[in-house]
């Protein structure tokens, strides 16, 4: 499957009020003020997470491609996107991962104007912090088929296994690309569309948030035996650093 190509079908909206509280992001809650101060929202409708202070890690699926591009707007420093404390920083270039073509390698930086003044996010560099738990966070839909948010939204999923993942997706997934998670037998917890690019993370041992993954694709949202695609970053970690040299960071 081709990224941001899921389809969303709108299963269960009838129109009628929710009897419940309705999930988030999806199966999720909203995240406090300042707990993932290196969230940003991208003015295209995805997620990204600040790798420098004026660079932003998002997905390579969100971009058009490489140079100058001073069209996209980065929104930082809030979780609510309507506060009046938003940080809001226009893009100068971007740089999408060398050799994308729609299939893993989902990975794109973008160079912004000026610093947002948050601590950014640390990759992981290694693989051996691909399993366990993991959080996603982001503004995107908080059910299949459902409306953006306006304040950001997390939730935690298990790591899904490459082997567990490729029998859910066959050849769709690139396992030295890519790494899955959610809960594969209820479903109900998942990144969904207007979280790609948002970064998937967990903490290292010294207890530092670190990133593991870039929110990419999925078949639909939260669906039973069918995990979250995650662009594997401890994959991309050196050419990521090359990138952002060669952006001038
Ligand atoms: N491609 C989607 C986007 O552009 C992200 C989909 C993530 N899907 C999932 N089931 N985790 O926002």
């Amino acid at each position: 499957m081709v990224p941001g190509s899921a389809q969303a079908t709108g299963a269960g909206s009838d129109g009628a009020p929710d009897p419940v509280p309705s999930p988030k992001i999806v199966g999720g809650e909203k995240a406090q003020q300042g707990e993932f101060p290196w969230m940003v929202r991208l003015s295209m409708g995805c997620g990204g997470a600040l790798y420098k202070q004026d660079v932003v890690l998002t997905a390579a699926h969100c971009v058009e491609g490489s140079g100058e591009n001073t069209e996209i707007e980065a929104v930082g420093g809030v979780t609510d996107l309507s506060s009046p404390d938003a940080v809001k920083v226009n893009s100068t270039k971007v740089l999408q991962a060398p050799g994308y073509d729609g299939k893993g390698k989902d990975w794109a930086l973008i160079k912004l104007e000026k610093p947002i003044d948050q601590p950014t996010l640390p990759l992981a560099t290694s693989a051996d912090l691909n399993e366990g738990d993991f959080t996603v966070a982001g503004w995107g839909a908080d059910k299949e088929g459902g409306e953006q948010q306006q304040n950001l939204l997390k939730v935690d999923v298990p790591f899904v296994d490459d082997a567990t993942c490729g029998s859910a997706y066959g050849s769709e997934l690139t396992p030295e690309e890519e790494l899955c998670a959610g809960d594969l037998e209820n479903g109900g917890i998942d990144s969904c569309q207007g979280d790609s690019g948002g970064p998937l993370f967990r903490k290292d041992e010294a207890g530092e948030f670190v990133q593991v993954g870039i929110v990419s694709w999925g078949d639909g949202c939260a669906r039973p035996g069918k995990p979250g695609v995650y662009t594997e970053v401890s994959t991309f970690a050196a050419d990521i650093e090359k990138a952002a040299g060669e952006l001038g960071a």
